[in-house]
């Protein structure tokens, strides 16, 4: 009790301060999203994420060649076609635009982890993660029919150099379908690191600008998990790691931090979260307003996903963060 007890004492000088730090933030925990257009000479700004880009191939290995300079652990490559169709069959094709995109980067050797976003939403005509009836305007999707195309999905990225595969699109057995494809592909030793726990979020608002991938009718709602549900969250999850997930993803990452120190508690696996595109737009746009200081709130929002438990975090400022972490 006081005046026995002093809680300041600890936080007196730097050097103390710096000691007693019990999370760590580095540049190797951070994975930088991507953006790469099939057919886009250059690269196109996305209004609604300042400082992001939709990349053509050259500049997207430009990219690349940057995060991995500034010492950014991995990048995770989300792939538009030039053409969708109801299938979303961009998504698989040998010469597909992630698939190109990944052989590019595997044939610079950079120090980077290459990971590949699985999910059909950005090549099927309606936007949806799967595969919709024809007739269908709820946009249900038919969850056991869309698992075949995932895996083919996976295979083909696995093949064109993908080194880890993170299915976004919340179908239930899609780590198991996916497990045993890459086996059977003889990729025994690509991990999977699932999207377990993904909601149905606003938050991903600017990602779906930037990935032409909004919905054309229904939502969502009927395979992203509803943000109101934790105990949910943690079910689902752990049926990933059942089906052989090898890490799991929180997703989006600072309005769930709930979930990420619950599974952190729950299971033992490698946490990932993704902080998501419309946090990411919260936090440029009020920095750009002059609200708040945006080299200081990023680093305190990034370690704040690192303190809840997540190992590595999937972030837009992943370049950024990891040359002021350098400094
Ligand atoms: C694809 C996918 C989405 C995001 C990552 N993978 C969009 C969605 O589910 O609608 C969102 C990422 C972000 O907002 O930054 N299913």
């Amino acid at each position: 009790m006081f005046p026995t007890h002093r809680s300041r004492r600890l936080r007196n000088t730097t050097a103390l301060r710096n000691m007693l730090r019990e999370t760590t933030l580095a540049p190797q925990h951070l994975i930088a999203p991507l953006f790469v257009q099939e057919g886009l000479a250059s690269s196109t700004p996305i209004a609604s994420m300042p400082g992001q880009s939709r990349h053509g191939l050259d500049s997207l290995l430009r990219e690349a060649e940057a995060c991995a300079e500034a010492g950014v652990g991995g990048v995770i490559l989300f792939g538009l076609p030039e053409h969708k169709e109801p299938e979303g069959s961009g998504a698989w094709a040998e010469d597909g635009i992630v698939q190109q995109a990944a052989r590019a980067i595997r044939a610079r050797e950079l120090p980077l982890l290459l990971m590949g976003d699985v999910c059909l939403c950005e090549y099927t005509s309606h936007g949806h993660c799967g595969q919709i009836q024809p007739g269908d305007r709820e946009g249900r999707v038919d969850n056991d029919a869309t698992l075949a195309l995932l895996a083919r999905t996976a295979v083909s990225q696995a093949r064109a150099g993908i080194e880890v595969i993170a299915p976004s699109d919340m179908m239930d057995g899609r780590v198991a379908a996916i497990r045993a494809a890459l086996d059977e592909a003889g990729f025994t030793h690509t991990p999977i690191l699932s999207y377990a726990a993904k909601f149905a979020s606003a938050f991903y608002g600017p990602f779906r600008d930037a990935a032409d991938s909004a919905p054309a009718f229904g939502d969502r709602r009927t395979y992203q998990m509803d943000p109101a549900n934790g105990r949910e969250a943690l079910r689902d999850a752990l049926l990933d790691v059942e089906e052989g997930a090898d890490m799991l993803m929180v997703k989006p990452g600072l309005a769930y931090l709930d979930i990420l120190v619950r599974l952190r508690q729950a299971c033992d696996l490698p946490l990932a979260a993704y902080c998501v595109s419309g946090e990411y737009a919260m936090l440029e746009f009020a920095a750009a307003a002059g609200a708040i200081d945006k080299r200081a709130a990023v680093l305190e929002a990034l370690t704040s996903l690192r303190r809840a438990g997540a190992d590595s975090i999937l972030t837009y400022h992943a370049r950024e963060a990891a040359a002021w972490l350098r400094e």
